[in-house]
Formats: C-alpha cells, structure tokens, sequence
C-alpha cells in the first residue's frame, strides 16, 4: 500500500501499520530529528544504523540481524525501515531474510528514496566487487511517503533525487519537464509503479529504469562511491543520450535539449576512460562480450528492442561518446 502526503510521522498511520512488536531501523543522522520521536509513537525498539553506502555493507546487516536475534523478534514483527535509499536497501534485505520474511514499512526520507529506491521492492547490499551485487526482490506491506520529510533535506540531496525523475522523464514521460514539484514527485512514484507492475522481476520493460545506470555505476564504483548516486545517474543519462544519438536513434535536437536540461546538476568531472570500461565489464546488464544500454528515440520513449529494451554495444561504438565525454566534462 502506497500513501503519498504529510505530517504522517505525527499521525495515526504507522501506529496502525504496526499492530504487534515493532522495530523501528534508521539512519543515524535522523535519530534526533526524526527517529527518536517515531520509535516513541510505535513503541517501537530503536536501531541506529550508518548513514549513505556504509549502511549498504556486510557489517550493517550483520548488526540488523544481530539485534533482531538477540532481541528474540518473531514473524510477526514489523521492520519500518527510517531513512533514505541505502537505509531502505539494507532493510528490506534483511527484512525478506530474517525468519524467512517479516512485513516491512518503508518510509523513505530522501527524495530519490521516495520515487525511487523504495518504489518496486528491490533491496540490496553492495560487496568489493560491485554495487547492489546482493539483493533480493520483496514487496514492502506498506510505503509511506510523507513529503515533509523533505525540509530537512539538504539541497545536493534533493538534486540526486530529482536526476532520478528526469531520468523517468528521458524514458516514458516527456510531459515531466512541465511538471511542479509535488507532481512531479506524485507522477513519478505512480510512473515507476506502473513499470514495477508490467515486469516485477525485471524481464523487459522494467529494464527502461536502468537508463543512465551503465555509465552511472561505473563512475560509481570509479569513485569509490563518494560521487552521489544521483550525481552518477545524471551524468550517465547525458552520456547514454549521446550514445543514443550517436547510434543513430536520438535527433540532435533532443539531445541539444537533454544536455540544456541537466546544466542545474553542474555535472563534474570524474572518470578515466580505461577505469570506466573496466567498471562496466562487471554492469549486471552485460552480455556476450558487450555491454547492453538502453536507449532511447525521443525525450519519454525507451526503445523496446523486441521486448528487451536494451541493445548491446560494442565497445568501438562507445568510442565517440567517450571522446565526446572527454572533451565536455574535464
Ligand atoms: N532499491 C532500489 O530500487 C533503488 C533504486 C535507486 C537507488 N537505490 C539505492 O539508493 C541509495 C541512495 O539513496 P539516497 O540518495 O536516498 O542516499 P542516502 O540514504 O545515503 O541518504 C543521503 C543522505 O541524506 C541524509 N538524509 C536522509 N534523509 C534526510 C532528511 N530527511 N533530512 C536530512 N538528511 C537526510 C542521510 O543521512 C544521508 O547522508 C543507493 O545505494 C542506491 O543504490 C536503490
């Protein structure tokens, strides 16, 4: 269950989520600001976990299962995960293992967290080897999304989630560019919902989501993760554009108006070609020797390719979209 609005942390929805014991799992930067508080109206034990990726670790699950173990917690204990996309990853990994699966609330806190990494059940944690490399798909019993949340957020923040609803806008609603915000925060939850529910298990069209994200995981992992998801998913959506172009698929005139879009973002520069392709030979969408994208033929259309929504690439047709790179972000 889906619901989008305000003041829900003060409000009569959570405690109603969570009829029996409850653990309360948030990010440590929120503790005073919002944690503390909400764990008191559920009557919920508190579990402090890391802020950002370093939550998304081996030693963060371990600590959610530990505590979860020794504190004796049952089936019928509700997991309300409290924080933005890498509190929710890691809890809903936890929460689709421990004793097999127990109901999880989501309340994301971010704003990518909230049109993105909370919509659609994935959770993951990142290993040495790559980002997201665990993970399991499951269906949270609930997603409150209380848009409040929001003021405390600061600005950079807000820019890596609003790349995430761009990116929405590149690949199936070009009527996004037009949008206020709190629509375009609405528009986007239900867009993802709608693709989420075609192909839960990412056989096809859920694919479209990972527009950006070949080039953006790989400037991810690069960077040691320390430039922003989002940051990484803006600059992988000019980049795939380009390609897109290159490839024959994307006028010049849309792409003209994408890289005009993305200017706000102030895209740096953070890459080495020879890293980067390296990066991308672990991208989970590789295959056959090349690297798969997807691409899209217009601003709000990913190209279907037969139902695949990804073509393979190989890496001399990457050539001209790097040095394009090259001479734009240096
Ligand atoms: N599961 C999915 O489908 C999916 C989709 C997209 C992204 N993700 C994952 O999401 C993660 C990124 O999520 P994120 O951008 O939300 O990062 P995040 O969870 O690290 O939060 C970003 C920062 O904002 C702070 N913060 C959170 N809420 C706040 C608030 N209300 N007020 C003040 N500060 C606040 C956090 O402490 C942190 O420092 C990545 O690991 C990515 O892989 C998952």
């Amino acid at each position: 269950m889906l619901y989008i609005g305000r003041q829900f942390l003060g409000g009569e929805l959570l405690p109603s989520l969570c009829p029996q014991r409850t653990v309360l799992i948030a990010d440590v930067a929120l503790k005073m600001l919002y944690a503390e508080k909400l764990a008191e109206r559920l009557k919920a034990d508190l579990l402090c976990i890391p802020s950002g990726e370093m939550a998304k670790t081996f030693e963060t699950r371990s600590l959610i299962e530990q505590f979860l173990l020794r504190g004796g917690y049952g089936r019928d204990t509700t997991m309300v995960a409290l924080g933005g996309g890498t509190t929710t990853d890691v809890v809903g990994f936890v929460a689709s293992t421990y004793l097999r699966g127990v109901p999880l609330v989501l309340v994301p806190t971010t704003l990518l967290g909230m049109v993105d990494a909370a919509i659609g059940g994935k959770t993951a944690i990142n290993t040495e080897f790559g980002k997201n490399l665990l993970g399991t798909f499951y269906q949270p019993k609930a997603i409150v999304v209380d848009l409040d949340l929001l003021k405390t957020l600061p600005e950079a923040e807000k820019r890596n989630g609003l790349a995430e609803i761009f990116k929405m806008g590149l690949i199936a609603r070009p009527d996004f560019f037009e949008l206020e915000f709190e629509e375009l925060v609405r528009a986007s939850i239900q867009q993802k919902i709608a693709i989420v529910e075609q192909d839960p298990q990412e056989k096809g069209l859920r694919r479209i989501l990972n527009f950006g994200h070949t080039i953006g995981h790989a400037l991810e992992t690069i960077s040691h993760y320390q430039m922003p998801h989002g940051l990484c998913v803006a600059m992988g959506c000019v980049i795939e554009s380009h390609l897109s172009m290159c490839l024959g698929y994307l006028s010049k005139g849309d792409f003209k108006r994408i890289h005009s879009l993305y200017e706000p973002f102030q895209l740096p520069a953070q890459y080495n070609r020879k890293d980067l392709l390296a990066a991308m030979g672990t991208d989970k969408k590789r295959a056959e020797g090349h690297i798969r994208f997807v691409l899209i033929d217009q601003i709000g259309r990913a190209i279907p390719f037969e139902g695949h929504y990804c073509r393979p690439v190989a890496v001399e047709e990457l050539e001209k979209t790097l040095d394009w790179m090259e001479a734009t972000y240096h």
